[in-house]
């Protein structure tokens, strides 16, 4: 275990979504039997980052810490930045500076759910990478809408931000890992046209220096944003079929951390009282 630092970004405007984002933030949002905040927060525990900032809006903030609480119950802890607008995502790393204390970083966004038999072993191993900054790939349909990453004789070579003409269809996924005082090089990024401090900047920076790994997810593995009323659709009726068909949750957080002895069974139980859903009941299958 590296001792990488986490960060979800969960503010941004939801603009997508509206009028449903009006009164609610994004990433709390239902995505079937969970916030949907429960998803990109699952894959952090499953890394095994222990440490997490939660950065989102003013309006929003008190709303996530009465739901997440100080991380204890899943034997984590969570910081809390607010971001007072959503001037992209790059600035989640200068706002996360004293947080990491130049620690390695993994960047998550708030709507990203992952999910795949084979995705935990290769985001493991870009943590182990503490060297270098990586970015995680997926194959789509439409890669006009994404970050896209070009190679040339196999090797990554550019990284271009929703490209007109793309030449590659493997948009860059919505988690990012990064080297020791990332902070200061977040710091140098100058806003782009629409205003923004764009990850893809960023990205291309370690690409440039020769610091960029990539790991590239297939088809065995799922990568959905929940951004549109259709993706949220999507990632609702995608988790309630799988959980169906594998018999099991996806994103169960008090399962992960019991699995990697965070907390107690006892605190399981406690847990299960409180929850007469059958997110209870199936956290009764997971200690017995
Ligand atoms: P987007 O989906 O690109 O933006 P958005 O959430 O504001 O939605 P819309 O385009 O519909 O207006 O953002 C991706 C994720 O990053 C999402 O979880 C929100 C988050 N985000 C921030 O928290 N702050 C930011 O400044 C930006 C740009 C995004």
């Amino acid at each position: 275990m590296t001792n990488r630092k986490g960060i979800i970004l969960a503010g941004g405007s939801g603009s997508r979504l509206h009028p449903i984002t009006d009164v609610s933030s994004k990433q709390l949002l239902p995505v079937y039997d969970k916030p949907m905040i429960y998803y990109p927060l699952s894959i952090l525990m499953a890394i095994g980052i222990k440490d997490i900032l939660i950065i989102s809006s003013p309006m929003d903030m008190p709303r996530y810490k009465s739901l997440l609480g100080n991380g204890k119950k899943w034997g984590i802890n969570f910081s809390f930045k607010i971001q007072k607008k959503p001037n992209g995502i790059a600035q989640a790393l200068i706002l996360g500076e004293k947080f990491l204390k130049s620690d390695p970083s993994c960047l998550i966004l708030g709507d990203n759910l992952f999910h795949g038999k084979d995705l935990l072993l290769s985001l493991k191993k870009a943590d182990q990478d503490i060297k270098n900054a990586s970015v995680v790939t997926y194959p789509v349909k439409n890669p006009q809408r994404f970050g896209v990453l070009e190679k040339r004789n196999n090797k990554p070579y550019k990284i271009i931000e929703k490209p007109k003409k793309p030449k590659s269809k493997r948009a860059i996924t919505g988690i990012y890992f990064y080297p020791e005082n990332v902070s200061k090089e977040a710091k140098k990024l100058i806003p782009s046209k629409r205003g923004e401090l764009e990850i893809s900047d960023l990205n291309q920076f370690f690409l440039k220096i020769n610091q960029l790994s990539v790991t590239e997810l297939g088809k065995n593995s799922t990568w959905l944003d929940c951004g549109t009323f259709d993706s949220l659709l999507k990632a609702s009726n995608f988790v309630a079929k799988t959980q169906l068909k594998q018999q099991n949750k996806i994103a169960c957080l008090e399962e992960i951390a019991y699995k990697n002895k965070w907390i107690s069974k006892k605190k399981v139980l406690e847990i299960i009282e409180i929850s007469s859903s059958s997110y209870g009941k199936y956290l009764k299958q997971v200690i017995s």
